[in-house]
């Protein structure tokens, strides 16, 4: 998937300690018209726009990392509308709204739930950030890495 990182609701960062990056209706729709929704893993790759950036993100920030994302209705948040927010597994000094985002899906982790509490939330968001790094590790993952050609793929 690929698209510019959109403004969510905001809670991520503030209420769960889990920034995510939204994508735009259009890059989710391939997903959405194929798999259910439920928190996947994969690979995230943030891209520094061309010339004269307002926000330069730094070499280490736009290289390939491991992400976690929720696709579907948050029901936790009772959300309306259908999203895909990735959580990408680096710390960002600064927020890269407008940046251009490639993602590749490698794995599918559990359904969307809702929760009592929003530390039960909390926890788990934990748990599918542990099973995601534990399952890139395997060896056949790691040519998602070494090679990012899928990273430039859809990039006009
Ligand atoms: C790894 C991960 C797992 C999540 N799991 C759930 C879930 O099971 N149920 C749910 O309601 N929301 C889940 N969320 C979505 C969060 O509720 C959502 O990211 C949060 O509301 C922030 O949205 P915002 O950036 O639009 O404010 C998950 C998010 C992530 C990154």
């Amino acid at each position: 998937m690929y698209g510019l990182v959109q403004q969510g609701f905001g809670r991520g960062s503030k209420e769960l300690g889990c920034p995510t990056a939204n994508l735009p209706e259009e890059a989710i729709l391939p997903m959405t018209s194929q798999c259910k929704a439920g928190i996947y893993y994969g690979y995230a790759r943030v891209h520094q726009p061309p010339h004269g950036a307002p926000v330069d993100l730094g070499e280490r920030s736009i290289e390939v990392h491991p992400m976690v994302m929720s696709l579907g209705w948050n029901p936790f948040y009772k959300n309306e509308k259908m999203t895909a927010e990735v959580h990408v597994i680096h710390k960002f000094e600064k927020d890269f709204y407008g940046h251009e985002i490639s993602v590749v899906v490698l794995g599918y982790i559990r359904p969307e739930l809702d929760y009592t509490s929003r530390e039960a939330l909390i926890e788990d968001i934990a748990m599918d950030i542990r099973v995601t790094l534990n399952s890139l590790a395997r060896p056949a993952y790691t040519k998602f890495k070494d090679d990012t050609s899928w990273a430039h793929a859809m990039i006009k």
